[in-house]
């Protein structure tokens, strides 16, 4: 069995971040989103895998991954061109998935607890499905005496709360689904509407409903929830126990922690210093920053970053930004910064 990780998709809902960055390369707990998606792949044993490249920093994510030997696993990659909707950017693979199995894992999506569910499929497709508050975002599936009977894209009346989750296994048949497709009112060629066909040509499309969390990264808020569950699941590489860390905290040696407190679950990465300051529960601190008489909790900090005298609540904020004191008195400030953004705030 192959694999294809999607990685196109301009992230208009997270900008700042995505104008200077792919979505799926924002590293959560140490670690691109994309690469939770690799591991798991890899965990269930499929090492073949393309990465489909969409026009946003897509020479970031070749330096990032590489031949994938890195992750042991082998990557290919291929360019979508202009972006015309998941169904292209599969269709685009092709040649590289041959004769076999894939499976198809949207690169902005995290499985928690991974989808080894969906592997052992009879039919011609097989989609992971879980309950959501907001069907109307995702493609949704109707389901009737164990079988899928409609599944539609973007429902505007509600059908169901069943959302496809963003990872699919396919035989080779969906190639020939894929060119019967036309664009959407979207105009893209939807992916959804390829397996309404298969059904509705009684071709089996098997599903799995997974009660573990899931997300589909689209927004600010979804990164910070991912942030709690991924940091919450981790296991710190290094754990260098002593009386100013508390509980499961990755702190490598290349960093430096003077006069401080961190709590956990939190990942600092390579290079950070971190001089009196309290860093909190839930905080993930990329590699090179500094981070000086602050205090800070349940944030994503981005790489190369320096925080000094300020306070930062549920704050993103991205890489090569310096902040620096709030006021005498600091409150808890919420941001969500882009790239080489300096904030004075006196
Ligand atoms: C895509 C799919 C949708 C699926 C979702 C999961 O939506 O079209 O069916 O539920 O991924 O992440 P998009 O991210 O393009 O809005």
């Amino acid at each position: 069995m192959k694999a294809l990780i999607l990685h196109g998709g301009s992230g208009t809902r997270l900008r700042p971040l995505t104008y200077t960055g792919s979505k799926q390369l924002i590293k959560i707990a140490g670690k691109p989103i994309s690469q939770y998606g690799i591991e798991d792949l890899r965990n269930n044993g499929i090492t073949d895998i393309a990465i489909i490249l969409g026009d946003n920093s897509p020479m970031d994510v070749i330096n990032y991954y590489g031949n994938g030997s890195k992750f042991n696993v082998n990557i290919t990659y291929i360019y979508q061109g202009e972006p015309k909707g998941l169904a292209d950017a599969i269709y685009k693979a092709k040649d590289f998935i041959e004769n076999d199995d894939f499976i198809v894992y949207l690169g902005d999506n995290i499985v928690l607890n991974g989808i080894e569910d969906m592997l052992n499929f009879n039919g011609y497709a097989s989609i992971l499905l879980a309950r959501v508050d907001n069907p109307n975002r995702f493609g949704v599936a109707l389901i009737d005496n164990n079988k899928i009977i409609k599944l539609i894209e973007k429902p505007k009346e509600f059908i169901s709360d069943l959302a496809l989750v963003g990872v699919y296994a396919f035989t080779p048949e969906i190639f020939n689904y894929i060119e019967k497709l036309r664009p959407s009112n979207r105009g893209e060629l939807e992916i959804t509407e390829a397996l309404q066909n298969l059904i509705d040509d009684n071709k089996t499309v098997n599903f799995s409903i997974i009660n573990d969390w899931w997300k589909d990264n689209g927004t600010p808020d979804d990164l910070l929830e991912a942030n709690i569950k991924l940091l919450d699941k981790f296991t710190p590489e290094y754990n260098n126990i002593n009386k100013c860390i508390h509980g499961r905290v990755n702190i490598p040696e290349t960093s430096e922690i003077v006069n401080s407190q961190i709590y956990g679950p939190s990942h600092i990465g390579n290079n950070v210093t971190i001089k009196n300051s309290y860093i909190g529960p839930y905080t993930s601190i990329g590699d090179n920053c500094i981070i000086e008489d602050s205090e800070i909790s349940n944030s994503i900090i981005f790489d190369n970053t320096m925080i000094r005298e300020t306070k930062l609540i549920e704050s993103i904020i991205g890489e090569d930004t310096k902040i620096k004191k709030t006021d005498n008195k600091p409150k808890n400030s919420k941001f969500v910064i882009g790239k080489g953004s300096i904030i004075s705030l006196e």
